[in-house]
């Protein structure tokens, strides 16, 4: 069973994997840092430490790599290596005892760092410097910390240093000091977009331009985590690549439902905001969340009708609807429906069911936000989720209190909640178990930073500490199509280098 699931896993390279940069040149955003380090190459003037601080899959270890290969190249002419001599493809096949990569998160101690010591004395084998990566190295502890600092103040001529971290402040100040920094930057977005189109294109992976943005825009400047949505989608088995299925995939509230929404009700088009309505609390939508999608919305309708479009935050479609919509309607129009999305949010904290109160904000028409104020709201016997969703478990804990903690983790981190809002809670006396329908979703929760964070979240809501476990609901696919291969292999145990 596992030979076949393993040859199964060799079929298949995660995306991100196969396109790592193996060049400067092509290596995205990060001009500032390759342009230094392309000219010490040139110029033959390495510094023995580096420290690589940015944020997650911006590039960091690609770029130490890429650093390692052009210093030890054997038929380097420019600045970049030439990616077919032997040290060159043993770099890249990882292949070489004269590139060490050390995870410090799992090798945090003092023997480790001694360990690493007792290395960097020998001399390269193959090439002309032994470069020591050391990733995460935040995670040292205090004793490794001060083995690493002596061996940094005197390396061996043969000793090239990079040290990489996504938490730069929690690197002590005496390590920082003696290393030459280089802080990577969140990608932008164009660039991200950029790059997608090209692997799209020689990947074959059909996809559209909103899409694309979609997924950048939810990747937040990691190119890693772009790569990934993009694979995860193209394994689903679909023809073609839509943003209903972006949506779908990063659990968003489907934008157009939402834009239908609002522009019925400016329409003065009852019977159409009605039966979307209608439809959402039938499919089992959840209400509340749409809701927040309204106001989020209007937010954007009232900032564009002040202040035009430049500083809206969307993809191309989705400013080319708000400038439609401001360009036919008035402030008060706005704001006015701004009153009503606000009247329905009052209603959802008192308990009354979400469906009925979104029906009411459909009929309700243009400029009569205010009105709601006088309609009196029967108040419910029982208590009533105010998810409008079946709940598997009838557990007071996933409702009311849930949306809330959710909405704290949309304040403080947007495609967090993307992820929280898919995934389908569960408490136990101490733990929280966390069913997500995705794999991506689940590994986003479980960074340890995420984590951490939702964990403060739900023991402010519920006043009491829980741990988070997460799971996976079936193949970890969204329930679609084929098992993707990178999916079988972590579910039935083959194995699947990481970076
Ligand atoms: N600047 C970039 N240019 C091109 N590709 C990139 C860039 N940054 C990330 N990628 C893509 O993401 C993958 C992971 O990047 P890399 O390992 O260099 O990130 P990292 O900054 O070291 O992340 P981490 O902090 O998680 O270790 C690469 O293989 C590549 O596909
Ligand atoms: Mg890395
Ligand atoms: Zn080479």
């Amino acid at each position: 069973m596992r030979a076949i699931i393993y040859i199964m896993t060799k079929q298949k390279v995660a995306l991100y994997r196969k396109y790592r940069p193996e060049n400067f040149d092509q290596v995205v955003g990060q001009e500032h840092i390759v342009r230094i380090l392309k000219n010490a190459v040139l110029e033959d003037k390495i510094s023995h430490a580096y420290l690589f601080s940015g944020p997650r899959g911006t590039g960091k270890t690609s770029v130490a790599r890429i650093l390692a290969k052009a210093i030890n190249c054997e038929k380097r002419t420019g600045h970049n290596p030439c990616g077919k001599c032997s040290v060159c493809k043993n770099i890249k096949e990882g292949q070489t005892m004269d590139l060490l990569e050390i995870d410090a998160a799992s090798n945090r101690g003092i023997d480790e760092i001694r360990d690493l010591r007792e290395k960097v004395k020998f001399a390269p084998t193959d090439s002309k410097f032994k470069v020591f990566i050391i990733d995460e190295v935040h995670m040292l502890t205090k004793e490794a910390f001060n083995a690493l600092l002596k061996t940094l103040e005197e390396p061996p001529e043969h000793a090239i240093f990079v040290l990489a971290t996504t938490e730069i402040n929690k690197v002590p100040s005496t390590i920082i000091s003696r290393c030459q920094r280089h802080d990577f930057k969140r990608i932008k977005l164009t660039e991200i977009v950029g790059r997608l189109i090209t692997i799209a294109k020689s990947e074959n992976i059909k996809i559209d331009d909103e899409s694309l943005e979609m997924i950048a825009e939810a990747a937040e400047g990691g190119l890693r985590d772009a790569l990934s949505i993009l694979d995860q989608l193209s394994s689903t088995g679909l023809k073609s690549i839509k943003a209903s299925d972006v949506e779908d995939m990063l659990g968003l509230t489907p934008h157009k439902t939402v834009y239908q929404f609002l522009k019925s009700i400016l329409e003065g088009e009852q019977k159409k905001a009605l039966k979307i309505a209608v439809k959402l609390t039938k499919e089992g939508s959840d209400i509340v969340i749409f809701t927040k999608s309204l106001e989020e919305f209007i937010g954007k309708l009232i900032t564009a009708k002040v202040t035009g479009t430049d500083d809206i935050e969307g993809t191309k479609e989705q400013i080319e609807e708000i400038k439609g919509l401001t360009e036919k309607y008035e402030l008060l129009d706005f704001t006015s429906l701004a009153d009503g999305i606000n009247w329905a949010q009052t209603n959802f904290k008192s308990g009354v069911e979400p469906g009925f109160i979104l029906t009411l904000l459909a009929v309700s028409g243009k400029n009569k936000g205010k009105d709601l104020d006088n309609v009196k709201v029967p108040k419910p016997k029982t208590e009533i989720a105010t998810n409008s969703k079946p709940s598997p478990v009838k557990d007071k804990r996933t409702n009311g209190q849930w949306q809330h903690a959710l909405m704290e983790i949309k304040s403080k981190n947007n495609t967090l909640y993307a992820f929280m809002r898919v995934a389908t809670p569960n408490f136990t006396k101490s733990e929280l178990l966390l069913t997500f329908p995705y794999k991506f979703h689940k590994e986003k929760i479980e960074e340890t930073k995420h984590k951490k964070m939702v964990e403060e979240i739900v023991a402010k809501v519920y006043g009491k500490d829980y741990q988070i476990k997460c799971n996976l609901a079936g193949n970890g696919n969204g329930g679609k199509g084929q098992v993707d291969n990178t999916n079988a292999a972590s579910i039935l145990g083959g194995e699947l280098v990481e970076d």
